[in-house]
């Protein structure tokens, strides 16, 4: 595979203290050379070595790629609605939810792939290099299926959600469809995923109900994440580091008990804005939780009930306007902390030997992310070494 240089990079995020200053390792007037789809070289511009192709940035910022840890793309419909009504006041529950289940239970493997792939592509063109993918909307153990196999078509960061809600045909018998779950869903999916995912929320799943979908993925090989702590303060946070979960997401409602728990731990709070400025939800206090230590990732929570964005800088404009985060903290949740939220050290930074996962933006420095928000700033991406955007 040729080299190609990267030069003339107006500020260079590395997320490399080694390689440049504070915790972000910022350079500038820098440049990195690909080979072979990773990073092979860092350093000033003028120190650049030769390469079999080069690319003049021209002042522009250059990151790695955004690290999408938290999405669902395997669904049929919108709820556009739902949205609206919600507008004017109307609450947000769980149960919306079942309007999506009942969509894609009736679409085919088609129209489910077609709208996956137009929002990888989506995505993609906001900056997330990688996007781990959710089922979640299928509920039986075929469409689980099917939606798990879409997924791993997509991505290698698949998640069996397999309690998301109690589906219509379980209405009153959460417990019959978790053992289900269990017993028949999980062993089916279990190859297709890396992950299992669980809502524990009121209205979706309890901590012993949670629990046990957890336990039997972690038998099938699959790793832990939860939906936790959203709507209502409850026990996800604390089960999520109790069974050594990668990730709680949503995380909005938290009491103290919780932080210390998260900064106890190793798992990784993954904050989802977007989900809260869709529903009028409290936004999370990234506040608390970083100065307590807490390992934070930002994810745009893709799905079409409570936030139908892949835009990453668009949640990191709200990061920093509404949770308060700076501005390196924000890009740093979006990068390293997404890779660490899926346990990947190949990505999220660019030191050599990082996969050459790089965006590049129409503005200076990574500050205008969230300086200029709702303003596409990204202007290429290279994913592997490739330029796909
Ligand atoms: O991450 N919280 C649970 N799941 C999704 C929402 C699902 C939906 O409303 O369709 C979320 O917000
Ligand atoms: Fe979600």
């Amino acid at each position: 595979m040729p080299t190609t240089v990267l030069s003339n990079i107006g500020t260079l995020v590395t997320n490399d203290p080694a390689l440049g200053e504070g915790p972000l390792g910022i350079r500038r007037t820098a440049a990195l050379v690909i080979d072979g789809g990773h990073v092979a070289w860092v350093g000033d511009s003028a120190a650049a070595p030769a390469a079999d192709a080069g690319v003049d940035l021209d002042g522009r910022a250059v990151l790695p790629g955004f690290v999408e840890s938290h999405a669902h793309l395997v669904f049929a419909g919108d709820r556009a609605e739902e949205f609206t009504a919600r507008m004017a006041g109307r609450p947000y529950g769980a149960g919306g939810i079942r309007t999506t289940i009942e969509a894609t239970r009736a679409a085919s493997d088609e129209q489910l792939t077609v709208n996956a792939r137009r929002l990888l592509d989506e995505s993609l063109r906001a900056g997330s290099t990688t996007v781990e993918c959710k089922s979640g909307y299928g509920q039986t153990v075929a469409d689980e299926l099917r939606s798990v196999q879409i997924a791993a078509r997509c991505t290698d960061e698949v998640t069996l959600l397999a309690a998301h809600v109690t589906p219509p045909e379980y209405a009153g018998r959460a417990d019959d469809y978790v053992t289900m779950v269990c017993e028949e869903m999980i062993p089916r999916c279990a190859p297709y995923a890396r992950w299992i995912d669980v809502f524990c929320e009121q209205g979706a799943f309890d901590r012993d109900q949670a629990r046990a979908v957890l336990t039997a993925g972690i038998a099938h090989g699959l790793v832990p994440r939860v939906h936790g702590n959203q709507l209502h303060q409850g026990p996800g946070v604390r089960l999520a580091v109790e069974l050594g979960a990668a990730s709680v997401d949503h995380v909005s409602r938290v009491n103290r008990a919780d932080i210390d728990a998260l900064a106890g731990g190793d798992t990784v709070a993954t904050l989802l804005p977007g989900a809260d400025f869709c529903t009028r939800n409290s936004y999370p206090d990234a506040r608390a939780l970083l100065d307590a230590g807490v390992t934070v990732a930002l994810g745009a929570d893709c799905n079409p009930g409570t936030s139908y964005t892949t835009s990453l800088p668009f949640c990191i404009a709200l990061a920093v306007r509404e949770l308060r985060m700076t501005p390196d903290e924000a890009v740093s949740a979006a990068t390293a902390g997404g890779a660490a939220a899926l346990r990947r050290t190949d990505i999220g930074a660019l030191s050599p030997g990082f996969r050459a996962d790089v965006i590049a933006l129409d503005a200076p420095s990574h500050l205008h992310l969230a300086y200029r928000p709702g303003v596409p700033l990204i202007s290429r991406v290279w994913r592997d070494g490739v330029l796909v955007v």
